[in-house]
């Protein structure tokens, strides 16, 4: 079990993320929904030690989690990795690998099976040894899901995965992702707009600072709970979708 209890992130005076504590169990695939700004990007790092905390603890089975990283494959929000540094996509996907091994021993054949076997599973073997910078926007979110699979964590935590991506890879991230579940993994991902793809979570985590709901998305997607993060900004088809489409 994932616990985040009374995490809170205070930037020098800007509030990014107020006390939200919540659980995730083995085999759950979480969203986190909320505006921009919203604190989703906070959340993910400040569960991982990125950003400094004002309060709160994170403990994953026997204890803190910053202190079992390894087990934790994190996909960051495209706008924040630099897309120009010159290295392969194959070795993007091995640096999984090497972080286990250490950087000074050559990855033996094993690791280079997983390698292949994660880039065959988001269709990206053929660009193997493209630089990154050289791959699309949804390419590059491939190869990112591909280095996490390599990295065989128990808890993946995905920013904006489906960012500017077409429906191909948007399936094939959500196959990955029901993959994953399927074998007991823990999965947050969020996302500024799930659309159909809420249907396919188990839980729901509605965000604006701090937690304003958290349970299935037909419970937390109410008229109440979005106008509580969005305020008056919410367009009104997020609404109808959710009277009429989603959950019927
Ligand atoms: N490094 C930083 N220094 C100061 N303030 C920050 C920093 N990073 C984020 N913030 C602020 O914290 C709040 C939460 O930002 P965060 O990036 O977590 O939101 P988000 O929900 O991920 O937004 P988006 O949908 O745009 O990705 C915002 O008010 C933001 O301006
Ligand atoms: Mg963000």
């Amino acid at each position: 079990m994932l616990e985040v209890r009374n995490l809170a992130v205070n930037y020098r005076g800007v509030c990014g993320l107020d006390h939200v504590s919540f659980k995730i169990e083995p085999g759950q695939l979480v969203g986190i929904l909320g505006p921009n700004g919203a604190g989703k990007s906070t959340m993910l790092k400040a569960m991982l030690g990125l950003v400094p905390v004002s309060s709160g603890l994170v403990n994953y089975c026997t204890g803190p989690l910053h202190q079992q990283l390894e087990r934790v494959a994190y996909v960051p929000q495209r706008s924040q990795i630099d897309w120009d540094y010159p290295i392969t996509v194959w070795n993007v996907v091995m640096m999984a690998r090497t972080r286990q091994l250490g950087w000074f021993r050559r990855p033996g054949r094993a690791a280079q099976e997983i390698v292949k076997t994660a880039l065959d599973r988001v269709e990206m073997t053929h660009l193997k040894q493209r630089r990154i910078g050289e791959l699309s926007g949804g390419q590059q979110q491939r190869v990112f899901l591909a280095r996490a699979l390599a990295q065989q964590a128990d808890i993946f935590l995905f920013d904006e995965p489906f960012a500017g991506v077409d429906k191909k890879t948007e399936a094939i991230i959500l196959e990955v992702f029901e993959e994953l579940r399927s074998q007991g993994k823990i999965l947050l991902v969020s996302n500024h707009d799930w659309g159909q793809s809420l249907t396919r979570l188990d839980r729901l985590l509605l965000l604006n600072q701090r937690l304003i709901a958290d349970g299935s998305p037909q419970e937390v997607m109410t008229p109440e709970n979005l106008q509580s993060a969005y305020g008056g900004s919410l367009q009104t088809p997020l609404y109808q979708d959710v009277d009429t489409n989603l959950f019927c």
